[in-house]
């Protein structure tokens, strides 16, 4: 989702190289387009436009700004067209104050028309803007800025957080309403951002800020005030202590393909990490208690979900329900009791949705745990205790390896809950790594027939159904092509008319379920469509399908991790033959923070 970053320094400096760098860090939650303003004692320079941050940056010579203040933005659009006048950040109508924000004003209508009525010359439909207005309306009335923003708060409804500042008025101001906000302190300035991680190569002293909370900055201070009654707030700073995570491709072209080759190596870690890791028990002790107990996830992180349904049910004899975040409050939320735990899954931890799940689950005083990759993140904060996945930031839209930590993660605590002997898991790294060899075999061979078509089918039976969703969904994020992820006895139930003579159909297999798949594959192909197999080598359904992508030998609960991977390098591929940027795919942002 849109990313907001802001500064004020001690000295005046050339702000836009640090600005373009935090933005550049910022890129993962939005690209549509990218913005940049500097406060000097000349006034206020803005350079936006439409595009990625890099791009709009080398265009509009951010690296010449120069000033005391600074802010930037890089949007994921929801209100307003991708246009320079709906690019952050923006003016009030004077052009005196300026701001950019993170989130959604959901009655961003309802202000403008105020807006329209009052006189205020508004540029474009960004809700962004309508926060500038919002704020200004009052300082024209004779607020200071605290208190007009004490009151834009009381007329904007949604989850926003924003970063402002007037000309004339030496402190940068921002607030947070639902969406993430982090103040670092550093030496000679102070700052804000949307995450930890575009302030840490500046500085490791932070704050958190926590809804409802304006921070006036200042170069050398940071004054926290609660936004009900601008009563003053005490909060001691942090210090980070991790590794920063830095973006860097190595020998890789992409982003994805870097953390796709990862995948081995981040298991390992993961495998390590859950051995000492003294949480374990106290979660499984949880999982154990919890009837009903849920996992709740979105997009890649609800695929895991499901697979952990059958780990947990197969291995562990325990019922789990695995499901969406709003399904779980539209549906299962007047259910809930007190027995009841949530396992919510996020590799960004910020997700809205979840987020969203989260609040309901709370407020019903069910327990809420967590597996998150990143300790900092707002879902961590509101659990009870959460299990990290040790993969290290991802920095490609399409998650990856984050994926494939949550599968096994959730297969080690099913192994463990089940009493059973976690040792094979350590087959694992070795079996990914197989994976990928072969992939340098046979994912050319699969693409030929994918690439034909623009719209297919990949089937999972069971087990490897959340894959054939997981895989699916790659193509889709990074390819545009059109595919869609379903268990293989369904087809027939419908989507079976879709297939015609050439028409290619991907089988995802586990190998207890060969046989039932050999039914499914030869409903397609007696009807001239091309069967594509992944996996582990069997004579039969090697006689059934035109194409075979053999797995390492792995068994039934390792199959689907390894099945994973052929997949990723399908769309990776897919996506670059297209002439495609893969890590980041048009419309798409890696940390939704709205509705
Ligand atoms: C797919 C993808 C998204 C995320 C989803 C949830 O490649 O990245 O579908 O899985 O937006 O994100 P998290 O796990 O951060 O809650």
């Amino acid at each position: 989702m849109c990313g907001i970053f802001g500064i004020i320094t001690a000295q005046e400096t050339n702000l836009g190289p640090l600005l373009t760098e935090a933005g550049r860090r910022l890129a993962y939650r939005g690209y549509d387009s990218a913005g940049c303003a500097t406060v000097s004692k000349n006034g206020i320079d803005l350079r936006k436009d439409v595009g990625r941050v890099d791009e709009v940056a080398q265009r509009l010579g951010f690296a010449e700004m120069r000033g005391r203040r600074g802010i930037v933005q890089v949007r994921w659009a929801t209100f307003g067209e991708l246009a320079r006048r709906n690019a952050q950040p923006h003016l009030d109508c004077d052009g005196d104050i300026v701001g950019a924000h993170n989130g959604n004003i959901i009655n961003n209508v309802q202000m403008r028309e105020l807006f329209a009525r009052e006189g205020h010359s508004v540029r474009g439909e960004n809700d962004g803007e309508t926060c500038i207005h919002a704020v200004e309306r009052h300082f024209d009335r004779g607020c200071d800025m605290v208190e007009a923003i004490r009151r834009a708060h009381a007329d904007l409804e949604g989850d926003y957080a924003f970063v402002i500042t007037h000309r004339d008025n030496e402190e940068l101001y921002a607030i947070k309403k639902g969406s993430g906000l982090v103040v670092g302190i550093g030496e000679g300035f102070t700052c804000c951002s949307s995450d930890l991680h575009s302030i840490l190569p500046l500085t490791r002293r932070f704050l958190r800020v926590r809804d409802g909370e304006i921070v006036i900055l200042r170069p050398h201070e940071v004054v926290l005030l609660r936004v009900s009654d601008a009563a003053p707030v005490e909060r001691t700073p942090e210090v980070f202590e991790g590794e920063v995570p830095i973006a860097d491709k190595g020998d890789f072209p992409h982003f994805i393909l870097k953390e796709i080759y990862e995948q081995p190596r981040v298991v390992s870690e993961l495998l390590r990490h859950l051995s000492k890791d003294a949480t374990v028990a106290r979660f499984l002790a949880a999982l154990r208690a919890a009837h009903p107990l849920f996992l709740v996830g979105s997009g890649s992180s609800f695929h895991a979900c499901l697979l952990g349904s059958y780990y947990f049910s197969r291995l562990a004899g325990k019922l789990v329900i695995p499901t969406l975040p709003a399904h779980f409050i539209e549906c299962y939320a007047p259910t809930l009791g007190s027995d009841t735990s949530v396992v919510f899954i996020s590799q960004s931890g910020e997700t809205k949705d979840v987020m969203n799940a989260v609040g309901v689950a709370r407020s019903k005083d069910v327990r809420v745990l967590s597996i998150a990759n990143l300790e900092s993140s707002s879902l961590v904060g509101a659990s009870e205790m959460s299990l990290f996945l040790q993969c290290g930031y991802e920095f490609s839209v399409a998650a990856t390896k984050t994926f494939v930590s949550e599968c096994v993660l959730l297969l080690y605590l099913a192994q463990q809950l089940g009493g059973m002997d976690t040792s094979s898991l350590w087959q694992l790294p070795d079996l990914l790594e197989d994976t990928l060899e072969r992939s340098e075999r046979y994912v050319d061979g699969v693409l030929a027939h994918l690439m034909a078509m623009n719209d297919m089918y990949y089937l999972g039976y069971g087990v490897t159904y959340p894959i054939a969703l997981e895989g699916a969904l790659k193509l889709k994020e990074i390819t545009y092509m059109h595919c869609e992820g379903i268990f293989s006895s369904e087809f027939k139930h419908g989507p079976l008319s879709a297939v015609a003579p050439d028409y290619p159909v991907v089988f995802v297999t586990a190998p207890h379920d060969v046989d039932m798949m050999i039914n499914h594959v030869n409903e397609v192909t007696c009807r001239g469509g091309i069967a594509i197999a992944l996996a582990e080598e069997d004579e039969r359904l090697r006689k059934n399908v035109q194409a075979y992508f053999p797995l390492p030998a792995a068994g039934q609960w390792l199959n689907p991790i390894l099945a994973t991977l052929p997949l990723q390098l399908v769309a990776y591929r897919a996506s670059v033959r297209l002439g495609l940027d893969p890590d980041y795919p048009r419309n798409l942002s890696k940390t939704l923070t709205v509705d």
